[in-house]
């Protein structure tokens, strides 16, 4: 098959969709790899790295996206609409319960479009989403750190504290990958970490995780209203698989919150669960709305991009051999990798995301 991986164009995004290893890996297979010029610089691999693993570099993203398949990291944006081709796999991040107007380019395009964040094991579990997530539950709080500076809007708290003083208090909607990631960074740090999720089963196992040096609480309305004023850092990280994030924090509670106060909603890819939210970027990283600071930056592992681009790689690559020896026919065999499946041949299929545009189905 013949793969194309364009530069990404999102503000600030410098990872790619393949490394240099995993080009080697599909060549290995007989695959056609095109990469377009300085598409992985940013992430620390050069035009002579791709070449040297067999890939053919071209000059134009037309050039790299006019293939069977196209392999990227961020779901296409508005200057890429055009394209789309019928019938071509595209293998990235979409999204797109919280962006219509690419659900509707996707499906006019005709093309077929698999997501890594619905891809999802027997289990339940999204490997795909999984390695980003851990990435960027690592960063909510170095950015949440960053922010509660003083010089950078924040209310002047050290997370860690000092012995005299007591230590940030961080509060963390969900506790999966994203939650976990995040309590371990600030436990690391010394803050005071409260945690809530839904799942009681996922409460038990974060007990075992972090014993009693996280408060994990039941997620309730009257829980979140009772812990969110109290936060220095709030962290937004639940995710109901392929819908739109549920609105969990209200405008007049973000208003109860200290001043300086610092919230990273890091589901903001899924519309985000705070009512103030909206999405932000690496180049205008925040706002302050009810005097609380906001952070919403929807591709948050692109700040280290070297990290991100091998662990995603780490996990994409078993699906993208699959996806380019067996195309869309073998997908449709593998259950797996059919759940990333969300459009195809220009139908919208992927039952989350036909539930929020059953317009478009
Ligand atoms: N901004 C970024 O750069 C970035 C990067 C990676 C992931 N994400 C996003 O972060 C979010 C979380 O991802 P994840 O991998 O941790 O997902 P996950 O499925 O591992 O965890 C989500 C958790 O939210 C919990 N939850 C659902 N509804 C809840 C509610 N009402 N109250 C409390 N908890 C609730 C679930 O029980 C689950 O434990 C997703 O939206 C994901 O797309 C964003």
């Amino acid at each position: 098959m013949e793969i194309g991986v364009p530069k990404e164009i999102k503000d600030q995004e410098f990872r790619v969709g393949l490394t240099p290893v995993s080009v080697q890996a599909l060549v290995n297979r007989n695959h056609q790899v095109v990469i377009e010029t300085q598409g992985g610089v940013g992430a620390g691999f050069t035009d002579e790295d791709y070449l040297n693993a067999g890939a053919k570099i071209v000059q134009t993203a037309a050039e790299a996206w006019d293939r069977e398949m196209v392999v990227k990291v961020k779901e296409p944006l508005q200057a890429e609409y055009q394209y789309l081709q019928k019938e071509q796999l595209l293998f990235t991040y979409l999204h797109l319960a919280a962006d219509r107007p690419l659900t509707e380019a996707l499906i006019h395009s005709g093309v077929n479009a698999i997501a890594y964040e619905t891809v999802a094991l027997p289990n339940g579990r999204l490997p795909l989403l999984a390695p980003m997530s851990i990435i960027a539950g690592r960063l909510s709080v170095q950015f949440g750190a960053r922010y509660l500076e003083k010089q950078q809007g924040g209310r002047g708290v050290l997370l860690g504290g000092i012995p005299g003083v007591s230590p940030g208090h961080v509060v963390i909607l969900g506790g999966g990958v994203v939650g976990t990631e995040a309590a371990r960074i600030a436990v690391g740090l010394g803050a005071r970490v409260q945690m809530i999720d839904l799942n009681v089963e996922r409460l038990s196992y974060l007990e075992t995780l972090f014993g009693s040096r996280v408060e994990l609480l039941y997620s309730s309305s009257a829980q979140i209203e009772a812990i969110v004023p109290e936060a220095d850092l709030l962290i937004g990280a639940v995710l109901v698989a392929g819908k739109r994030a549920p609105n969990l924090v209200s405008r007049q509670l973000v208003a109860k919150m200290k001043p300086g106060a610092v919230i990273v909603d890091v589901a903001v890819d899924q519309g985000g669960c705070i009512e103030t939210l909206r999405p932000t970027s690496h180049s205008q990283p925040t706002y302050i709305e009810e005097g609380v600071v906001h952070v919403g930056i929807p591709n948050m592992p692109g700040a280290v991009p070297w990290t991100a681009t091998q662990a995603l790689n780490n996990s994409t690559l078993p699906y993208t051999l699959k996806l380019a020896q067996q195309g869309l026919e073998g997908l449709k065999m593998d259950p797996v990798l059919a759940g990333g499946l969300n459009v195809q041949y220009g139908r919208l299929i992927h039952p989350a995301v036909c539930e929020v545009f059953p317009d478009l189905v």
